[in-house]
Parts: C-alpha cells; structure tokens; sequence
C-alpha cells in the first residue's frame, strides 16, 4: 500500500492542485502500514501474544489502526468531495494543515504512551506477577500523557471538521 501511493504520486499524469488531500493519502498509507500491518502483526505471533493479550499495548494499535485505516480515509473522502459540492477549484489549506498536523503528531503520541504503559504493563503484571490495579497505579503518568495528548487531538479534529464546513476558495483568500 505504501509503495503503491508512492508510485501513484511519482506517476501521476495531472497537476496536484490542492496538496492537503495528497498529505492525507501518504498519512493513510503510513499510518495503515505502521498502525495495523506492522503493530497489529506483531501482536498476532503468539509467543508475543502471550504477553500482550488484553494490554495497553492492544490499546495502542487499536488507535493507531481505526485512525489509519478509517479516520484519515474517511477525511481524505471529505476533502475530495467537500471542494466538488462547493464548487471550489483550489482551497485555502492554511487551517487543513493545522488541523491535519495537530492529529497526526498527538495520535502518533496517543499510540507512543500507550505502547509504553502497555510495555511496563506487561512487566508488572506479566512478568513480576504484580495485581492488576496494583500495576495501574505505577502506569498513571502514561495514562495522564494519554489524556493530554487526546485532547489535543480533540483541538486538531474541531479545527478539521471547521476547516471542512467552511472551505474557501484560494483566488477569495489572496
Ligand atoms: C482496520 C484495521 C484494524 C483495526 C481498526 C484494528 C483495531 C483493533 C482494536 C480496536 C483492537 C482491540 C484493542 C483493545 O483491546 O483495546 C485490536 C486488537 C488486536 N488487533 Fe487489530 N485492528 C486492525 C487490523 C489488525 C491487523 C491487520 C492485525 C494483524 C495482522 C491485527 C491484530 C490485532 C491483535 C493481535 C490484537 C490484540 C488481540 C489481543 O490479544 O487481545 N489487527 N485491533
């Protein structure tokens, strides 16, 4: 899927006239790639399984996964179509990038924390044999960090979705 979009792009025969849609076609790729082939799979090899099973580390591919292969898909549809139902040939992209950067770089962080209080789960209570709730306590700063980095997340997707509803054509912003 990777190489895929990357000949696609190289090889195109048109212009690409708005960026942002390309940008969310190479996340959906990336994301895809890491998120589910690459995170999901690991996790499927049982001696890895053994460990992993029902932990933050599940957590972690669970998001990256549903926002690679269906949060970016679904807004890479809404920035194809919404600019066609408007009639706008070219759109002001300024507030898009925000909105695209801000989700992008706090999901990568949502999947980083929760893979690392899935790792010190797994050590706790897999390996030390320390009780669930026990566990949960010494994982409470990477939750925090999980709570930050989602409301973050929350900002870039309310900048998204105005962004959507509120397209311009580029020629009235100059
Ligand atoms: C559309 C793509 C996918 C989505 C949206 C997705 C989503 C999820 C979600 C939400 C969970 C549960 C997380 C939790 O327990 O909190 C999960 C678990 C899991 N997924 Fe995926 N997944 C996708 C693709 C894949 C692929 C391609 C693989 C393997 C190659 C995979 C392997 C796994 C494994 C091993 C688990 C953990 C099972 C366990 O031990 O509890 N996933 N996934």
């Amino acid at each position: 899927m990777v190489i895929d979009t990357w000949l696609h792009i190289r090889e195109r025969k048109n212009p690409i006239v708005n960026r942002l849609i390309w940008i969310y076609i190479v996340a959906l790729a990336i994301f895809h790639f890491v998120g589910t082939g690459v995170w999901g799979f690991i996790q499927t090899l049982p001696p890895i399984n053994y460990y992993t099973h029902g932990s933050q580390i599940n957590v972690s591919h669970g998001h990256m996964a549903f926002f690679g292969a269906y949060a970016i898909l679904n807004l890479t549809i809404f920035y194809f179509a919404m600019p066609k139902f408007r009639n706008i040939r070219e759109y002001d992209a300024t507030l898009g990038l925000w909105g695209f950067w801000t989700m992008v770089g706090s999901m990568f962080f949502l999947g980083l924390v929760f893979g690392i209080a899935g790792i010190l789960q797994v050590y706790l209570e897999r390996m030390l044999d320390i009780g669930y709730s026990t566990a949960h306590q010494a994982m409470m700063f990477w939750f925090k960090a999980a709570l930050f980095f989602g409301v973050i997340f929350l900002a870039g997707a309310a900048t998204t979705v105005y962004h959507l509803f509120t397209l311009k054509s580029a020629a009235e912003t100059t």
